[in-house]
């Protein structure tokens, strides 16, 4: 029995986190025909003052030796549009290595981080420390150079598929209508959509709303 009662099947953690939306970033790594990267999702800003922030990479990546070696990675924060970029990135249709970069501008940093032109933002860290932990190792990067723009939509994951935050800015315009008594229930738009917690009476698609809540 989970928190939001019985279940057919025990749902893993990742089956949880599927909820959780995350901008995608290109994390850059290496230098010249040793270049590598990935796209990831588990990045954070850790600390302001200082300006630090946090990205979770596989250890068994091509890119964690790449960036561990060199000292030193690049986080590029994706437009909507870059999804094939993502996509290269994060290794679909077999693409390696340098391959990764084609298709796509970049400029070198003196240190020889490559960075998106294009992308939403920018930044070029040089590595602070490393704690590997289980399957991945938690990087702290201190930022070297940062470039960001103000305008433009942003590229999400959520469930498995992209998306652009452009979507999100329409549910908003349908406006919110009421989460339930004590709280917990689901905060809905005017259109009935499921954009909260379960517990909410109206019907709806999703799954969670199946499972009633455990007293
Ligand atoms: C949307 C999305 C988010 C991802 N987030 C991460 C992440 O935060 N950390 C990570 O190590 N891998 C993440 N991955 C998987 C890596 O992109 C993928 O394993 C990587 O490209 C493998 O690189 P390699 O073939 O060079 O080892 C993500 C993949 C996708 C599609």
């Amino acid at each position: 029995m989970s928190a939001f009662g019985a279940q057919s099947t025990k749902p893993r953690l990742a089956d949880a986190m599927r909820q959780l939306a995350g901008a995608v970033a290109v994390i850059t790594a290496g230098r010249g025909p040793a270049r590598t990267g990935y796209t990831g999702t588990a990045v954070f800003s850790l600390s302001i003052d200082p300006e630090r922030l946090v990205i979770s990479v596989g250890r068994s990546s091509s890119s964690y030796p790449a960036i561990r070696d060199s000292g030193f990675f690049g986080l590029n924060i994706l437009r909507a549009d870059q999804q094939a970029i993502a996509d290269r990135f994060a290794g679909r249709g077999g693409v390696k290595g340098e391959a990764r970069y084609a298709g796509a501008e970049w400029k070198e940093t003196p240190a020889g981080v490559c960075l998106l032109v294009g992308a939403l933002a920018a930044i070029e860290l040089r590595v602070e420390e490393i704690i590997e932990r289980h399957s991945h190792a938690i990087i702290i990067g201190e930022p070297l150079s940062i470039a960001a723009s103000s305008v433009g939509e942003g590229l999400v994951y959520w469930r498995s598929t992209y998306r652009s935050t452009a979507n999100e800015r329409a549910l908003a315009a349908d406006g919110f209508v009421a989460l339930d008594g004590a709280g917990l229930g689901l905060a809905t738009s005017q259109a009935g959509r499921a954009i909260g917690v379960p517990g909410a009476s109206e019907p709806s698609p999703d799954p969670w709303r199946a499972a009633p809540l455990a007293s």
